[in-house]
């Protein structure tokens, strides 16, 4: 029996992969410089960890959890995002605070799948905790916008908003389910949900006619408290300092319950239907919300499967083209051994070497090397061994030397790095 993938998995092959880990050496590089430190979460966590922090009234709670008990009968889920996994791993561990964290770990959401929208993917976030200043939000959009602009995402574009603080969210609610009941007959039975669970989440409401009323619905912007608005002001401030374009819309309010103050999305106008690239905000109450001391924390997250789609699209490495810098070509029972020992030897010495153990003679093993796109091979027969001087031959020129063993290893053309991965170059 062959088996298939389960419905929106990928199998991410070796282009696709080698881009990744170029991916991450860059943002672990930029990261680095600013303070953040790597952390990972467990895969799965307490179903109520994701309830209490993502939202009862989120849709990745309501609609798209892998919920699941094990044999021990816990109530468990697959991490279906980082952020609260992250603030528990940082109050259980009495982590110090201000801390910089971040991230890159698969994330699972029972969605419907299409372009840019899978049931695993990978995201790669960071997340400041502890630090309540419009400083931390500005240098977190800026490393995102910088991160992205190397990374020559295209068509990109940067949303904005606030959404108040336990201060002046009450008000603004009170405000906003006076008028969804005056348009309850028009709205969603989602929506109806909404508006008695958190009445903020029916701006996430994909439906046209609950949209087209929400078009009049009252807007946070103009209940913000004094210290909202001053935050919301620094943050535009800050950027517009450094020169980044970003557009308001005081409709954005994030598929998940824990944002307080500053909002972003970074979109790309490529990414059709699923057109978020990053998500992130402030959410300075999620550490009380999991039993913590008040800290207050701001964070992104950006998926990985987008943000390649944006920058390289089709066009990752061709790993089926991937040269073999040296391939060696035991001839003879005797030879093999003695391959299979000169590669380790070839290695250490930072050569980049294979080797055809596959039976059959010279005209035919030279074959096989340029079916694998050998560049050279080494020719190493009994004779070779016992005078230790070897025929290398370049399979462009057909050119053909006698060397040594210390002159392989000499040779500069050999001592490759991994393809792609060249910026860690010494
Ligand atoms: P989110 O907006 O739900 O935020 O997800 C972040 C990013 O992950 C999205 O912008 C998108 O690029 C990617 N993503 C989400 N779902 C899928 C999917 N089904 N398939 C492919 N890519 C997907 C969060 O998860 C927050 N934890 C972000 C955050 C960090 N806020 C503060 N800190």
């Amino acid at each position: 029996m062959r088996f298939k993938r389960v419905k929106g998995t990928r199998d991410i092959l070796p282009g696709e992969a080698l881009a990744r880990r170029e991916l991450e050496q860059m943002v672990y590089e930029k990261f680095s410089r600013a303070g953040f430190l790597p952390i990972l979460t467990p895969t799965f966590e307490a179903y109520e960890l994701y309830q209490r922090s993502t939202g009862q009234a989120s849709d990745i709670v309501i609609k798209e959890m892998y919920r699941f008990a094990d044999m021990g009968g816990r109530d468990l889920a697959l991490r279906p995002e980082a952020t609260p996994s992250v603030m528990r791993a940082v109050l259980e561990n009495h982590l110090k605070i201000p801390i910089r964290l971040w991230y890159a770990m698969t994330m699972f959401r029972q969605d419907k799948p299409q372009k840019g929208r899978y049931r695993e993917h990978t995201q790669i976030g960071a997340e400041i905790v502890g630090e309540a200043e419009p400083e931390a939000d500005i240098e977190l959009v800026k490393l995102g916008y910088d991160l992205f602009t190397d990374m020559g995402i295209k068509g990109m574009y940067l949303e904005l908003n606030t959404i108040g603080c336990r201060k002046c969210r009450p008000g603004y609610t009170e405000k906003l389910v006076e008028f969804l009941k005056e348009h309850q007959e028009e709205l969603c039975s989602d929506c109806k949900v909404r508006m008695k669970r958190n009445p903020l989440r029916v701006f996430d409401c994909k439906v046209k006619s609950c949209q087209a009323v929400l078009k009049n619905a009252p807007s946070q912007r103009e209940y913000l408290c004094e210290d909202c608005k001053l935050h919301f002001d620094q943050v535009k401030r800050g950027l517009e300092g450094f020169s980044i374009p970003y557009q308001e819309n005081d409709r954005l309010v994030r598929g998940l319950d824990y944002y307080s103050r500053t909002v972003v999305e970074f979109k790309s106008r490529l990414l059709g239907a699923q057109d978020t690239l990053c998500g992130g905000g402030r959410y300075d109450y999620l550490a009380e919300e999991l039993g913590g001391p008040p800290t207050p924390a701001t964070g992104f997250a950006f998926g990985v499967e987008r943000a390649l789609l944006v920058s390289k699209g089709e066009e990752v490495f061709d790993f089926t083209q991937s040269p073999i810098p040296l391939l060696l070509l035991p001839l003879g029972d005797e030879a093999r051994g003695y391959s299979l020992r000169l590669l380790f030897k070839l290695r250490d010495a930072g050569i980049s070497v294979q080797a055809e153990f596959r039976p059959g003679g010279l005209s035919r093993k030279l074959k096989h090397a340029d079916a694998r796109n050998a560049e050279r091979v080494l020719i190493v027969g009994e004779d070779e061994i016992a005078k230790a001087r070897f025929i290398l031959r370049d399979m462009k020129t057909g050119e053909q030397s006698k060397v040594t063993i210390e002159e392989v290893q000499s040779i500069p053309e050999l001592k490759i790095h991994p393809p792609l991965l060249t910026s860690g170059e010494d």
